[in-house]
């Protein structure tokens, strides 16, 4: 595969090299590449996650040729357990087909099945500096939290890690939240950085941040995304029984005066049930605001609970179908990391020789 090396445009503008892979896999030469990942932190996303990312992974799948992964390396950048690890990363990976990611239409895959991410990363981390590793925010903020002698070397890699992700796969676009928006520049600089020094051999990315429905807010403290980390009650699990979601909905923290308007200044918490049974139900957030003209937030709450159930007990019934045949769902990721290992063997046959490395024998 030496000959990509000649063959890739110049990584300035991503989509040329994605159509030029498309095409020599005989694939869908008019899609662009996008990739994301998710960690299997988790044994059930919550509503944050699915309204803030899967849900536009499932719309993006049509319009690009998509890389969607579970990262499960990531994971274990902090302490964790292998049996949880093990059960959360089916979990996650049923969690996205239920949601609607197409293996017939997407790559699904666990990133440890394809051992280049690995690979690339050390290239990586080589051309990254101690002190540019060292202001990444995420890494700072965990770092306070356990104490620098307790992170490990692999927490202050890890945006590395995540730029090895990307790179691999030539994506031009990468749908991530506001909190990612700094390793998604550090992957930027770094692909830069490797064709200046190298030649081109790597797509620089565009970043796609997801703002309106990434901001899913603690149902409690509607100042606040909606994250598992701030306890439960403001949380909405898609796997809980969906009981214990509608309390939650019920006790939802609503705001003074009674008029249901999206106001997120003055209204936060009301507007946040709007934006979520907006983005559940489809129907814009005006023609929604229209609905409850003379009607109070028992009926908003009402309505959103309604939306909640609509969405989560077929979810909930396909995600448990996929996780009582482990062995089916086992041969769908075993599938996406052999169509991912073809990608990503090719980047790296490339990023290898830029970088001198002798070839192997076959
Ligand atoms: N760091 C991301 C997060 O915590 C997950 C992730 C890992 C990722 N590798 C990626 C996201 C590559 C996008 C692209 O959300």
């Amino acid at each position: 595969m030496a000959h990509m090396a000649s063959t890739a445009p110049s990584p300035v503008s991503p989509e040329p090299t994605a159509t030029v892979h498309a095409g020599a896999d005989g694939g869908s030469a008019s899609r662009p590449r996008m990739l994301s990942g998710m960690q299997p932190t988790a044994d059930s996303l919550h509503l944050g996650n699915y309204l803030g990312a899967l849900a536009n992974w499932v719309h993006l799948q049509d319009t690009f040729e998509a890389y969607y992964f579970i990262a499960d390396q990531h994971a274990i950048t902090v302490r964790h357990d292998p049996a949880l690890l093990r059960r959360r990363t089916r979990a996650t990976a049923a969690q996205f087909l239920a949601a609607g990611i197409d293996p017939n239409k997407s790559v699904v895959f666990v990133q440890s099945h394809v051992p280049e991410h690995s690979q690339l990363s050390w290239a990586l981390q080589c051309l990254t500096g101690y002190g540019e590793a060292g202001r990444m925010t995420q890494f700072k903020d965990k770092a306070a939290r356990e104490g620098t002698e307790k992170a490990s070397v692999g927490l202050f890699t890890y945006p590395v890690l995540q730029a090895a992700d990307i790179l691999l796969y030539d994506a031009a676009k990468v749908p991530v939240g506001e909190d990612q928006r700094q390793h998604l520049e550090l992957t930027r600089n770094l692909a830069q950085r490797f064709n200046k020094r190298f030649g081109p051999g790597l797509v620089v990315p565009e970043p796609h941040i997801l703002k309106a429905t990434g901001k899913i807010l603690d149902l409690q403290q509607p100042d606040k995304q909606m994250s598992k980390s701030r306890g439960g009650a403001g949380c909405l699990f898609l796997l809980d029984d969906p009981k214990i979601s509608l309390k939650k909905i019920r006790s939802a923290v609503t705001d003074t005066g009674r008029e249901v308007i999206h106001d997120p200044e003055r209204k936060p918490g009301v507007s946040n049930l709007l934006t979520i049974l907006s983005t559940l139900s489809g129907t814009g957030l005006e023609d929604l605001q229209a609905t409850f003209v003379g009607a109070g937030y028992g009926d908003l709450k009402k309505e959103t609970a309604r939306a909640f159930t609509d969405f989560v007990e077929p979810f909930q019934t396909s995600v448990h179908e996929l996780l009582c045949d482990t062995g089916t769902l086992d041969d769908v990721l075993a599938e996406g990391a052999a169509a991912a290992r073809k990608q990503a063997a090719a980047r790296l046959e490339v990023v290898y020789e830029l970088l001198g490395f002798l070839p192997g024998r076959p």
